[in-house]
């Protein structure tokens, strides 16, 4: 069966917008576990826009699953995580202007430091992951590294537009999920992933797990919001009981 991580940069993201405690993302780790998530995704930015450093080192005390850390190969976030010690580091390339991670990391143009990143972490007990886009190059690159797992960028058969260019997104996604088999890569998928466009991507060829956050927490928002807005008329009426104040 395939695996589901969840990525709960955005229960920190909200928390964020406040500078506050709420909403905590270890909690959403937690209701995420109750509920089946097979692994528990978050991005260390070096920003620092969503996820803070005190989130990841709690999560690695109480994620009963898997935590697989997201990462740029800067040298401060490296030596955090080689600290951390995730089950997973996710190789992500990072820019500070972008909203998400745009692209794949291209392994292909700094294969030397990927090796040695992917080394340190492996060394510390961590599986390592190298977020690619879905071609030839890429993919021959991340073996070379030495990854142990791929996580193929689906962003691009997530934006495409028309029967045709889906399939051809598909399609690269198909054929590089098989290269990577045969190079003794396993293989991974996320982003840009929905309840409406998961079902053609289970076809990829030895698909292990796909990490999906913006769409499951959005979902949340909305399947969430009627019983929060109860719970707050109660605690009013409540309020208002207690203090004599009922009409
Ligand atoms: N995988 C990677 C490597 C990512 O950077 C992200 C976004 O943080 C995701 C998966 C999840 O993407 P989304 O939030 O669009 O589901």
């Amino acid at each position: 069966m395939i695996k589901l991580g969840v990525n709960i940069d955005h229960v920190a993201t909200i928390r964020q917008a406040r500078r506050g405690r709420e909403p905590d993302p270890i909690w959403a780790a937690g209701l995420a576990e109750m509920a089946g998530a097979d692994g528990i995704t978050v991005h260390l930015r070096e920003d620092r826009r969503h996820i803070q450093d005190r989130d990841v080192r709690l999560l690695r005390e109480t994620v009963r699953t898997r935590l697989n850390l997201e990462m740029c190969v800067a040298r401060e976030i490296v030596a955090i995580a080689l600290e951390v010690r995730p089950d997973m580091a996710t190789l992500v390339p990072e820019r500070r202007q972008e909203v998400t991670t745009e692209g794949g990391l291209d392994v292909a143009g700094q294969v030397k430091r990927i090796r040695d990143v992917t080394r340190q972490l492996q060394k510390v007990g961590a599986q390592v992951s190298l977020f690619i886009d879905p071609v030839p190059e890429q993919v021959k690159a991340a073996a070379e590294a030495g990854a142990d797992f791929v996580e193929f960028h689906t962003g691009r058969y997530a934006d495409a537009q028309g029967e045709a260019e889906i399939e051809h997104e598909l399609g690269k996604l198909y054929e590089s999920s098989e290269m990577a088999l045969d190079l003794g890569l396993r293989v991974n998928a996320g982003h840009g992933i929905t309840y409406w466009n998961v079902a053609p991507l289970v076809r990829m060829a030895g698909l292990e797990e796909f990490n999906i956050g913006h769409s499951i927490i959005s979902r949340a928002v909305m399947v969430g919001l009627s019983a929060a807005v109860a719970e707050m008329k109660k605690a009013i009426r409540e309020a208002e009981l207690h203090h004599g104040l009922a009409g």
